[in-house]
């Protein structure tokens, strides 16, 4: 059970959650109902009004609107209501299972036009791909927009998503009275836009096999030398690079020297999630002549194939420094024969 004050993030909950111990609903079976970049809650509260016994996560990355949601949820005293800071990617494939969700509710998305901001855009392939794996069978995506262009983008996303059918016999409709008018649609209306609202179904064509993305185990590599710290530190080097076949980013950012160990920073970014983060190579008491390299806890890190990697790196800046013989690899996919 979660404390219903506690601030929920896609980083703070397991990879993944059971939904009904953070909702403190064990054995109620209510659906689950989510909303993607809430805004200022306009539908979340129309939601939790309409739909008493289910349960609803609203999920938003910008943190004024979330503060101002969570105090409005607990005056309200609206105990099926909760809020997430985080990204709905992290959130669609670390923290759903397939088919567990029974509506997904999306108003008015970030457009992100520019060719270098796509990746960024809600409505693209991969992230329909996962919401239509979390519908469970007969549940709805909700989508509103009051942009041409999106509108037709996310028609041709959709038409092209085989466990998706069109509750319109229109791409989409002008008017959907049954609703709540969220900030945004408020203020598109004013100003004399169109909206753009779409419904679909999940129906029984087989979803897409794509399971929850858990924690990798944790990475380490254990071994021993007679090089010195100093070496390994001057060898460090601030660097950025990416590994595109798995979409991550990794900035070495620093190193920090004691006199038993050092601390590395460095930044992680992938495809559903950021993180800064610590890597130790520590001196193991019991045996001097032997080195831990591996991921300090602080800030709780998930541990992803982001980390991995960049343990690797370190591990291989390490290698080509000092002479050393590995005793335990625990690194993903590290190799060992490194070319002198
Ligand atoms: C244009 S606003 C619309 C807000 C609200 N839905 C409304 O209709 O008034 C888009 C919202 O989505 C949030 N957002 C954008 N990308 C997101 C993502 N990947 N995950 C979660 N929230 C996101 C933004 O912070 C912003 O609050």
């Amino acid at each position: 059970m979660t404390l219903q004050h506690e601030r929920l993030s896609t980083t703070s909950l397991a990879w993944s959650p059971n939904w009904e111990d953070v909702f403190d609903s064990v054995g109620q079976n209510r659906p689950l109902v989510v909303e993607i970049g809430f805004g200022y809650g306009q539908m979340l509260l129309y939601l939790a009004h309409t739909r008493p016994h289910a349960n609803i996560l609203g999920i938003e990355v910008a943190s004024k609107p979330l503060a101002t949601m969570e105090s409005r949820l607990r005056r309200n005293q609206l105990h099926h209501v909760r809020v997430m800071y985080g990204y709905a990617e992290a959130l669609l494939s670390h923290l759903l299972e397939p088919g567990s969700v029974s509506e997904f509710h999306v108003n008015f998305p970030d457009p992100w036009f520019k060719t270098s901001h796509q990746h960024r855009r809600l409505m693209k392939r991969r992230t329909l791909d996962y919401i239509a794996s979390r519908l469970r069978v007969g549940g709805r995506l909700y989508l509103a927009t009051d942009i041409e262009a999106y509108a037709q983008m996310s028609h041709a996303l959709l038409r092209a998503t085989p466990t998706l059918t069109n509750e319109f016999e229109t791409a989409w409709v002008n008017h959907y009275p049954d609703r709540a008018r969220t900030k945004y649609e408020q203020k598109a209306l004013q100003e004399g836009r169109t909206i753009h609202y779409f419904v679909y179904q999940r129906n029984t064509h087989p979803a897409l096999d794509l399971p929850v993305i858990k924690e990798s185990p944790m990475p380490h590599l254990v071994f021993r030398t007679d090089g010195n710290l100093d070496t390994i530190y001057h060898a460090f080097q601030r660097e950025q690079f990416a590994h595109p076949e798995a979409s991550i980013y990794i900035a070495m950012l620093d190193v920090y020297q004691n006199p038993n160990s050092l601390l590395f920073e460095i930044h992680i970014k992938e495809e559903t999630i950021e993180q800064h983060v610590a890597v130790l190579l520590v001196r193991r008491k019991d045996d001097p002549s032997e080195w831990v390299l591996k991921l300090s806890m602080l800030g709780h890190p998930r541990i992803t194939h982001g980390v991995h990697k960049a343990v690797s790196h370190l591990a291989e800046i390490v290698q080509r420094s000092v002479p050393i013989t590995i005793l335990h690899n625990k690194l993903l996919g590290y190799d060992e024969t490194l070319s002198a």
